[in-house]
């Protein structure tokens, strides 16, 4: 029997971790720092969601899914193993999420884990991500092309779920309220989206990292297909400004947090 720490999966799931932005850990750490969260929580929680993002990547690209051979420059994780290993890797990925956030580490007081806990549940799970893969699925093969109001709420959940989360878990560490962080996470989420299909047309495939044009392969209705680069340029950059605005209540204090929303469409990866 190899040791666990031989095991493909363990090795697996430091490979699918690695070499990403890290968008969703660093939005935990900067809005917790915008209430001086003291301790390691902030970086628990920041390593769950990065964890948890990782995973929804793993099985994203998984043959039955994209079938995607390049992720963050690298072979994915099913083609440097196997399939059956990348559907383990994703499982215990997701699964460490949860773990990092039920340690004493993350918060002392086990009512702000529990908060942690059933808020990134519900953004990853069939109310969230994985409603959003499952639209996204069901809209390869839907008979008309999505609307913009279908398509936004779509990457609402498949997108911006995880982002939402990831920028009010600081003020979930800190006990105060995260409906600025929220308002500043469904414009960034958008605008991220928005950012991700002008790369998918735009972009050069060895520098983002991974292949390019599959939307108009798949035939899939996007932000760019449906309003054309222009305008959704303009869309993505007004969103900067929904973002930036709203975290006027913090002042001067958020200015990492407007540079982060800025960074999102001004992004080549
Ligand atoms: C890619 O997310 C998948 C989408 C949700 C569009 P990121 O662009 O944040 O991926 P990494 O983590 O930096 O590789
Ligand atoms: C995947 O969306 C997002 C999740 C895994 C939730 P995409 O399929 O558009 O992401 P990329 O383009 O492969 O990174
Ligand atoms: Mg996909
Ligand atoms: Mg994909
Ligand atoms: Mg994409």
């Amino acid at each position: 029997m190899a040791g666990y720490a031989d095991l493909p999966v363990v090795h697996g799931m430091r490979y699918a971790v690695a070499g990403g932005k890290g968008l969703r850990g660093f939005l935990v750490m900067e809005s917790a720092a915008l209430f001086d969260v003291p301790g390691h929580g902030p970086a628990f929680a920041g390593a769950a969601v990065e964890a948890l993002h990782a995973y929804s990547l793993v099985h994203d690209d998984l043959p039955c899914m994209d079938d995607d051979d390049l992720r963050r420059g690298q072979p994915t994780v099913h083609k440097k193993w196997d399939d059956g290993t990348a559907v383990l890797v994703g499982d215990g990925l997701q699964t460490l999420a949860f773990d990092l956030l039920a340690d004493p580490t993350t918060h002392g007081d086990a009512a702000v884990r529990i908060a942690l806990i059933a808020g990134l549940a519900k953004s990853s799970g069939a109310e969230g991500m994985v409603l959003g893969q499952a639209q996204d699925i069901a809209a390869e093969t839907a008979s008309t092309p999505l609307n913009l109001d279908e398509i936004s709420d779509l990457q609402h959940n498949k997108t911006g779920a995880l982002i939402r989360w990831s920028a009010q878990a600081g003020a979930v560490l800190a006990g105060e309220d995260p409906a600025p962080l929220r308002r500043y996470a469904v414009a960034l989420g958008l605008a991220f989206q928005i950012a991700d299909d002008i790369l998918d047309v735009e972009g050069d495939a060895a520098e983002v990292g991974k292949a390019t044009q599959k939307d108009a392969e798949a035939g899939k209705a996007t932000f760019v297909s449906l309003l054309g680069l222009d305008q959704a340029k303009a869309r993505a950059r007004a969103l900067v400004d929904e973002a930036s605005d709203a975290l006027a209540p913090y002042g001067h204090r958020a200015e990492t947090l407007k540079a982060a929303a800025q960074f999102v469409v001004d992004r080549k990866k």
